[in-house]
């Protein structure tokens, strides 16, 4: 290590959003000269892309700032920076907490990480945390895989469900044009990636807050129309996409999926509760009918497609009757996949003022139930890829298992099968699979 030369470190929490700006953080760090140091402590600057979407998340982030504060006192020269949600939502707080601080900034400021580390070097202590138009990104992204990729289609959320802290950290809405998102997956097709998932928070809402209304009075700019726009980008052969809202998800939609090859039969689409009284004080504004009747639909059309979803237990006044037409729900559609959550209140959300809270006893007994049958579930759902030949996309070895290697299914499910990663790497080979599990799969190439 040469003194001039300087590292950096990012450690992100929370969902893909998180992960997609990191990569685009750390890309706008090499363009400034600083190399990837895998242990921070080895670290010049340290960047902490933060969560906060239920109360753990957050505490975590506290946990690891408290370290590195310490590590300040000794190396003054560090330069510590709060990225993410955290960062939105707490601000200047932050600072009462961690006076070290250098820089506290929003996800709105992501691709701003340049600029602002400029003001820092100059002396100041920064909070960058008002709202702004997040303008293009021309910096490469360090992304963390050579064979999958994110690309952002919309930043922020309108909705306003009432447990949610999101729409507070990440603003009003903002579709990337057509354009720039076709020009982006152009680049990753030339370097080799083979997948990319389209990212929103409100996928569905792509498009709304970009101009032109066709004559039909449809929206000009839709996520389906979109798909048919970056189909066809050489290179790229499979195109996921999420996270879909039920009460915007069209039969359109689901058509495109159908006819457009590189898209996965895969479809994510969080449902939060089974039950309607809940789903109105979640203001959700759809039913668990209507949420059965996407299902059907998909299935209609594609009969193979996976499905998962999100949930939540333990929403303030649910009752035992409640919790128990979400698990009535989750066993009727046998989800591929479910990411559950005991209800966290989060500061300036409505639900977290209610006074019909629930103790944790309660939450954690139901989450628990619910994990148990989402097992079951999704063992169930696994069966039928049993003897099957599936098409799987190489990204890793298996570092469990070094004679392995690891891909995903076109409907998600992880994949081991025996082989050497130097040849398969970024190659969709078809294996022939010998053992289900829950969430995962192993076989053996296919030759053909
Ligand atoms: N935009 C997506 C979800 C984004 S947040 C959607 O509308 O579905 C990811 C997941 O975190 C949510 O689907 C929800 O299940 C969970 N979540 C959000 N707020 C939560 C809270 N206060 N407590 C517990 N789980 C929460
Ligand atoms: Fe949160 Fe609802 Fe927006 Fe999803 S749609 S990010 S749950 S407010
Ligand atoms: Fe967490 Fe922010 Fe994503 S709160 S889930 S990192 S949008």
């Amino acid at each position: 290590m040469t003194p001039s030369q300087r590292y950096y470190h990012i450690t992100t929490f929370g969902c893909q959003m998180n992960r997609a700006d990191s990569e685009r953080m750390a890309g706008i760090l090499e363009d400034m000269g600083f190399i990837w140091s895998d242990n921070p402590n080895d670290a010049d600057l340290i960047l902490y892309n933060t969560c906060t979407i239920r109360d753990s998340a957050e505490q975590k982030v506290y946990s690891y700032l408290g370290r590195q504060a310490k590590r300040k006192h000794q190396n003054p020269d560090l330069i510590l920076v709060v990225a993410g949600c955290v960062a939105q939502q707490e601000g200047q707080k932050i600072l009462r907490r961690v006076p070290e601080l250098d820089l506290i900034m929003g996800p709105q400021h992501a691709n701003r990480l340049g600029d602002l580390l400029q003001q820092v070097s100059d002396g100041s202590q920064i909070i960058a945390t008002e709202p702004i138009h997040i303008v293009e990104d021309i910096t490469k992204p360090r992304r963390e895989s050579t064979i999958t990729a994110w690309v952002n289609i919309i930043y922020g959320c309108n909705e306003r469900c009432t447990y949610c802290v999101v729409p507070n950290v990440r603003g009003t809405e903002q579709s990337r044009t057509s354009e720039e998102i076709l020009k982006e997956m152009k680049i990753l097709g030339k370097r080799g990636y083979k997948e990319v998932t389209l990212l929103g928070q409100n996928i569905d809402a792509y498009g709304r807050d970009l101009p032109g209304v066709l004559k039909t009075g449809r929206r000009r700019h839709t996520l389906t129309d979109l798909l048919y726009t970056v189909h066809d980008v050489s290179g790229v052969e499979r195109i996921r996409f999420a996270t879909s809202h039920p009460r915007y998800f069209t039969e359109r939609l689901i058509v495109a999926c159908k006819e457009l090859s590189k898209v996965c039969e895969h479809f994510h689409i969080p449902f939060q509760s089974g039950d309607n009284e809940i789903l109105k004080a979640m203001k959700r504004g759809y039913t668990q009918e209507k949420y059965r009747r996407i299902i059907a639909k998909i299935r209609d059309y594609m009969p193979d497609a996976s499905i998962s979803a999100d949930a939540i237990v333990g929403f303030p006044g649910e009752t035992e009757q409640q919790f128990k037409n979400t698990l009535k729900l989750v066993s009727d559609i046998g989800f591929d996949q479910l990411n559950t959550a005991a209800y966290s209140p989060r500061p300036g959300t409505p639900a977290a003022l209610w006074v019909n809270q629930l103790s944790e006893d309660i939450k954690n007994d139901r989450l628990q139930r619910l994990n148990y049958l989402v097992e079951q579930k999704a063992a169930e759902r696994s069966q039928r890829y049993l003897g099957r030949i599936e098409k799987i996309l190489v990204e890793e070895k298996n570092p469990k298992d070094k004679s392995q290697v690891m891909g995903r299914t076109q409907g998600n499910r992880l994949t081991f099968f025996k082989g050497d990663i130097n040849q398969l790497k970024g190659q969709i080979v078809d294996v022939k699979i010998t053992e289900v599990r829950a969430f995962s799969l192993t076989g053996n190439l296919a030759y053909k």
